[in-house]
């Protein structure tokens, strides 16, 4: 397994390779991602979500993300790994995105740190990146946004396109090294791609991106409820998982386990 580094992204650009990224939030499942040759995991404030059980992403905090990023850093030696900065924590000015970045550089070990937002934090990657922080933007749909962008919806199709664009060159020019584009029509997706020096990386966004994210809940059954359209279940790890609780329980009430096998 090689070492993936930021540097090994752009030359996968240049040489037409597409990769993936996978969230994650635990040293276990880092471990497995790791292992299984995923170059980049994102630590996501997903976690509010597939973690902690909130609905939202917005009441997740720095100390509560923090340990998760510790842990996935551990986990994998080979993979980058990427910190999402969470909301409130880095909008109101590059001084205070630099503060919350150095805290996850220093108490986490990630690579990489993710913030969402195209012009509107172009102030904010220039800084972080002259810093020697690596910043991965993120826009069309942006989660910590939901309120104001009115629900769920998909972002950059008519006239939304050109800002779509603008907020892509932006974050580009202020230096971020990749950019995550999240529910954006594919063909809008495709020309942003192509248009870019730097790797795109789609959820929602077609298959013209550079690269690719999913939540790992989402990738492997392990999320309830209906999921979004561009999810794929590529496991059923949450029906697995029951299946052996429930034997589990069912040995124990059995007598069947622990057998001799297992005990001294
Ligand atoms: O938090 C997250 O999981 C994300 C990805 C879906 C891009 O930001
Ligand atoms: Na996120």
């Amino acid at each position: 397994r090689r070492i993936t580094r930021v540097h090994h992204l752009a030359q996968m650009k240049s040489e037409g390779e597409k990769w993936s990224m996978l969230t994650a939030y635990d040293y276990s499942t880092a471990r497995i991602f790791d292992e299984a040759g995923i170059p980049v995991l994102l630590v996501g404030d997903s976690a509010a979500n597939v973690v902690l059980g909130y609905d939202t992403t917005i009441p997740v905090s720095i100390d509560e993300l923090i340990p998760l990023a510790r842990a996935v850093v551990r986990g994998a030696p080979h993979a980058l790994v990427v910190a999402d900065l969470p909301f409130g924590s880095y909008e109101a000015s590059p001084q205070q995105a630099l503060e919350t970045a150095v805290r996850f550089f220093k108490e986490t070990g990630a690579h990489a740190v993710k913030l969402e937002g195209g012009e509107r934090v172009a102030d904010q990657i220039a800084t972080l990146t002259a810093a020697g922080i690596p910043v991965m933007a993120h826009i069309g749909f942006t989660p910590q946004s939901v309120n104001g962008l009115g629900g769920f919806r998909v972002q950059g199709r008519g006239d939304g396109a050109d800002q779509l664009i603008a907020d892509a060159i932006a974050v580009q020019e202020a230096g971020a090294f990749s950019v995550v584009m999240e529910m954006v029509p594919a063909d809008i997706a495709g020309q942003v791609t192509r248009k870019l020096t730097i790797p795109t990386i789609g959820i929602g966004a077609g298959n013209e991106t550079d690269a690719q994210v999913l939540v790992w809940q989402d990738m492997a059954g392990m999320t309830h409820g209906k999921t979004a359209k561009f999810v794929k279940r590529f496991a059923d790890v949450g029906g697995e998982l029951r299946t052996a609780a429930a034997q589990y329980a069912d040995e124990v009430r059995r007598g069947a386990f622990p057998g001799p096998e297992h005990s001294y």
